[in-house]
């Protein structure tokens, strides 16, 4: 047997509703905050992903899926959904559009990680990204919709982390800081480590050795390095969330694992999905356009993993709303009954309803089986007498009463009794 890829999952019919529960949730916070859907492509050119999530970061070095095409083309397949978003903006002139460009997508990544609960090597994240605002409210605006959005879930259990990171002229001066401060301790350091504090320091934060989180603890903190204009950014975002009541912790420790960020970043924690608990992290990417070749437009998102929303409402016992069940089975019994059930079925299916009947010659019985697993709200057999007479009795399965209706008002009668 071929089995699935490590670090991929299967959605099976008896739990793709929980997907669809969570991705509608996601599509109707998206249009509360008028926020239209994008889709670009699963694979990009490698190029976007080194240039715009950073050449230093984890997700360059080790995780990309990255292969070379027929026409000897290096590809990549997305490891995450800023950069291409941010492509399609460029390569279709959206700056030319009515800004905002407010934007969302509910679309698969790639990571080559190791597996663990909650990480997965084909994941799936509901991004939004906010093009051509740098003001603070458009700050609070994404992170009040990751919040409503979670809300929706009815997820409760989850802390709200936010720090800023800067721009590029006060990050210059912190990363003078932090050089200063690592020096004296490189040679206890991972090589990593000794490679990023030439390139960008900031990232050295990230690094999960215990030996050089030692040492990272004691680091200065950004938060200390910020430029009027970003301090003043960052206390408005501050008081806009507390006027949204949206609670949160100052965490001077979040740098992000990408390399566009800039000012504004956050991250939605929990405590009950084990080592992986960031379920949604974001920020303000005021660079990345321009990095990538487009004007100077200011931008901020988040991207929320589904697998790990899924994995914190089943650890935490959240209800999901039921699964969709056929409003009616009709079974029958011989060659002409059964056919009068396929086109009574079929007409009902025709006109709307949820119907369902045998396709496996089964007997009454097994039909009857099957219609209760099937949740069916409503069951009937045609015998011989029923095709005679041209009624069916409707068993209600919730409480056991029973209707006789003619065949003709079969519809009229589901529409009605509901
Ligand atoms: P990220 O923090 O790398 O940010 O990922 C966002 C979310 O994707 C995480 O919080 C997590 O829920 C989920 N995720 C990431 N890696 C995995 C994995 N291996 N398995 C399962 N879930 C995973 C970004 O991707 C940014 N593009 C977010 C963003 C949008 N920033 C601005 N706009």
């Amino acid at each position: 047997m071929i089995n699935i890829p490590k670090g991929t999952k299967d959605v099976l019919p008896a739990e793709s509703y929980k997907w669809q529960f969570v991705e509608n949730a996601a599509r109707q916070t998206a249009a509360q905050f008028n926020i239209r859907e994008i889709r670009t492509p699963v694979f990009e050119h490698t190029e976007l992903f080194l240039r715009g999530v950073g050449e230093t970061t984890d997700v360059v070095t080790k995780e990309m899926y990255t292969f070379e095409d027929k026409g000897g083309r290096s590809i990549t397949l997305k490891p995450e959904g800023t950069a291409g978003a941010a492509r399609m903006f460029i390569e279709n002139g959206l700056a030319n559009s009515p800004l905002p460009l407010k934007a969302y997508y509910i679309a698969p990544c790639y990571r080559y990680e190791r597996p663990q609960a909650g990480r997965l090597r084909e994941f799936h994240q509901f991004g939004i990204e906010v093009f051509g605002a740098s003001s603070p409210e458009a700050d609070a605006e994404v992170i009040f919709a990751a919040s409503t959005f979670l809300k929706k879930l009815g997820i409760k259990d989850i802390r709200l982390e936010i720090n800023s990171i800067g721009c590029k002229s006060c990050r210059a001066e912190y990363n003078r800081a932090l050089k200063e401060y690592f020096r004296p301790h490189l040679g206890e350091m991972c090589a990593t480590c000794n490679e990023r504090f030439e390139k960008n320091p900031l990232r050295m934060i990230d690094c999960k050795e215990e030996k050089c989180k030692a040492i990272t603890a004691g680091a200065p903190k950004m938060l200390d390095y910020l430029c009027p204009d970003c301090r003043a950014h960052f206390e408005k975002v501050k008081c806009l969330l507390d006027s949204l009541g949206v609670e949160y912790t100052v965490n001077p420790d979040i740098v992000r694992g990408l390399d566009y960020y800039t000012r504004t970043v956050f991250e939605f924690v929990s405590t009950s999905i084990g080592a992986q608990g960031t379920v949604c992290g974001g920020g303000r990417y005021d660079g990345l356009v321009s990095e990538l070749g487009g004007g100077n437009v200011p931008a901020i998102g988040f991207a929320a993993g589904l697998e790990r929303l899924l994995l914190l409402m089943e650890n935490t016992g959240i209800p999901f709303p039921a699964a969709a069940v056929p409003e009616v089975y009709v079974a029958g019994m011989d060659d002409a009954t059964r056919a009068k059930a396929f086109a009574i079925v079929n007409d009902l299916r025709a006109r709307g309803v949820s119907a369902e009947c045998d396709l496996m010659s089964r007997s009454v019985k097994a039909q009857f089986k099957y219609a209760d697993k099937l949740g069916a709200k409503y069951v009937a057999v045609i015998g011989g007498n029923e095709l005679e007479r041209g009624t069916v009795n409707l068993k209600k399965m919730a409480d056991g009463t029973v209707s006789e209706v003619a065949f003709a008002d079969i519809y009229g009668f589901l529409a009605e009794n509901k």
